[in-house]
């Protein structure tokens, strides 16, 4: 299939695999990549920039295809050290960088002067226009349906990418929600030029994550995710599990006197913790509604062969079949 993303990233699928804390270490970056879609690594997880510039080689050691770099830019009182991550990046030769979060526009000049291509993630038509005229090179459009940060819209894709087909010039990919070659189909008949995938990518076999996470993955169903994090406006999709009930009580319990602070436990240094070892109920974790749509741990070529190929049987015997002669 061949679509401005595949076109803009030099793949051969328009599938992307997007960042995500604690899962997008160059395993995985590297398998999505090597089935044809586009893997990235996720930058903050990576401690120091140091860091960041040996997984870069790793992931080049596994992969010869184009692989790319996440980079999350958060409201913090104690930043990372950002420019030592985008100097790994330039230094590292990564030609493919997706931001996330804050605006990234005190980032695109070093990252356009080396040639980079960015793709920045927004929540929302508004935002997806700011970037677009920032100079990005393209957008991932997110959903309400997705795992991580859903904005404070909460506007769903099936309104969201026609609406944002509507006002951009730039190719987007449609994000949140998206597992199967159905949403493919659809995603590109409502304009967008790809699909980005969180939540399904956990669940492959090469995801370097703890078993009990695929696991809990599997066994989730649609309705098995919360909104936490609401009162504070930085709400996050997360599977549910006691810790996050825990967290829920206290948001009802403190209303809008809610702060940070007393959320810590459910939310700070959790990641390691159910990625790495497997303690279920440690937190908050980022899952997406997608989970009732995931039965099976496929390898990524696995994934991303039976999604192109349902894909095509769609639009060439479902869809083409309906139109009269
Ligand atoms: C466990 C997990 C961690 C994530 N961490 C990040 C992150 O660090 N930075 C980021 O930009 N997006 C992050 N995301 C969001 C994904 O990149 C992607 O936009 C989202 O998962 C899409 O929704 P889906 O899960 O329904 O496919 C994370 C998602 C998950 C599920």
């Amino acid at each position: 299939m061949k679509t401005r993303i595949t076109e803009l990233f030099g793949i051969k699928h328009p599938i992307i695999q997007g960042g995500m804390h604690f899962v997008g270490f160059a395993e995985l970056a590297a398998a999505v990549s090597n089935a044809g879609g586009l893997g990235l690594i996720t930058g903050l997880t990576q401690r120091t920039p140091e860091d960041l510039s040996r997984e870069i080689a790793r992931c080049r050691e596994m992969t010869d295809k184009p692989f790319g770099v996440n980079l999350t830019f958060l409201p913090s009182v104690n930043p990372p050290d950002y420019p030592g991550y985008v100097k790994s990046i330039i230094d590292g030769g990564v030609k493919i960088v997706e931001t996330a979060g804050n605006n990234p526009v005190k980032w695109l000049p070093a990252l356009k002067e080396a040639g980079i291509k960015v793709i920045h993630k927004c929540t929302s038509v508004r935002h997806s226009l700011k970037a677009e005229s920032i100079g990005c090179d393209a957008v991932s459009v997110d959903g309400f349906e997705c795992g991580g940060h859903p904005g404070e819209d909460d506007v769903g894709n099936w309104v969201l990418l026609p609406r944002a087909a509507e006002e951009l010039k730039i190719p987007f990919v449609a994000s949140g929600g998206v597992g199967v070659a159905s949403q493919l189909v659809a995603a590109l008949a409502m304009g967008a030029d790809g699909i980005n995938m969180g939540t399904r990518f956990i669940a492959t076999k090469e995801a370097p994550v703890h078993e009990n996470v695929k696991q809990a993955i599997v066994a989730a169903s649609e309705l098995d995710t919360r909104l936490v994090m609401r009162p504070l406006r930085n709400t996050e999709r997360v599977l549910v599990n006691a810790g996050v009930e825990r967290l829920l009580e206290k948001e009802k319990a403190l209303g809008a006197a809610i702060k940070f602070e007393d959320i810590i436990p459910e939310v700070a240094g959790v990641y390691p913790k159910i990625m790495l070892e497997g303690v279920m109920d440690a937190g908050a974790w980022s899952c997406g509604m997608v989970a009732g749509l995931i039965h099976d741990i496929p390898t990524c070529q696995e994934l991303i062969d039976r999604i192109m190929s349902e894909a095509q049987t769609i639009i060439r015997k479902r869809l083409e079949g309906m139109l009269a002669a």
